[in-house]
């Protein structure tokens, strides 16, 4: 049992998906969640700069003494491909279990996967897919202007903005007819409904944030850290950028009001040395 918080980590809204998921399976846990809101997106950014990004965002959770860390970024869990040996403390991420939960719902073997620019060009999500199944047929598409619609409310299953965009990305892996559809970025849970829609009922829609909150559930009890049952769970929010924007979107995507307020912190004060 421990009781220091979780670390969640994403470059704005989209590892919210994480938050709400773990709340759902874990409520006595205490969360610390980082929003990179002032340097969104990190997708259109070079490897280099993501991982540099990254590491400044662990400093950050490291500072509050957390328990693990989630990274609940698809883009960074790619640009740093494995490379997580520098962080002290136990972590999850999104990617690899969102490759599980396609491989284990596919019937016909063929996959959508859809996420940022860096994402798709990293090639992570293939090669992990392909070494669990070097059969599927992988149809990826980079869907760079999602993540900008989502941080701006774009979001309603009918806005037809956000419509006309996922018709054009989408079109391809719906004309090869893909079964199963990886939703590779934390972002685009957040409009799912609208992606069902234009898939069809008949496609499952993997979500990387909540994959993430799941696998995140199994490690802290293979490693008997979780909170005392009991306990008093709830979730701290920092940002980079303006906290009350961050505080009404976040409240629209979780469902809730979040207790406190969100606070905002320069994360350049935080090094990018672990
Ligand atoms: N939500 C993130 C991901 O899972 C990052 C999106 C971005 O900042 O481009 O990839």
């Amino acid at each position: 049992m421990d009781c220091r918080p979780i670390g969640i980590f994403d470059s704005g809204l989209g590892g919210l998906t994480t938050v709400r998921e773990l709340q759902r399976l874990l409520p006595s846990e205490q969360i610390v969640y980082f929003g990179d809101t002032g340097r969104v997106p990190y997708g259109t950014r070079s490897r280099e700069t993501i991982r540099k990004y990254a590491r400044q965002d662990i400093r950050f959770l490291l500072s509050h003494q957390v328990k693990m860390i989630i990274i609940a970024c698809n883009t960074v869990a790619a640009a740093l491909a494995g490379d997580t040996d520098f962080l002290p403390v136990p972590f999850a991420e999104a990617l690899t279990p969102a490759v599980h939960a396609a491989v284990r719902a596919t019937r016909n073997g063929i996959i959508g996967l859809i996420g940022t620019k860096a994402t798709v060009q990293s090639g992570a999500y293939e090669r992990t897919l392909r070494e669990l199944d070097p059969s599927l047929q992988i149809l990826p598409a980079a869907c760079p202007l999602f993540v900008p619609l989502v941080e701006n409310g774009y979001t309603s299953p009918d806005n037809p903005v956000t419509r006309l965009v996922a018709e054009e990305y989408l079109a391809e892996i719906r004309a090869r007819n893909a079964d199963t559809l990886i939703l590779g970025c934390t972002h685009y849970p957040i409009i799912q409904p609208l992606l069902q829609s234009l898939m069809g009922s008949h496609v499952t829609l993997i979500d990387s944030g909540q994959e993430a909150a799941r696998s995140a559930r199994d490690r802290l009890f293979q490693l008997e850290l979780q909170a005392p049952p009991g306990s008093a769970g709830g979730c701290r929010y920092f940002v980079s950028d303006s906290a009350s924007e961050f505080q009404e979107s976040a409240e629209a995507i979780l469902g809730h009001p979040i207790s406190g307020t969100a606070r905002q912190i320069d994360i350049e004060e935080f090094p990018d040395r672990i």
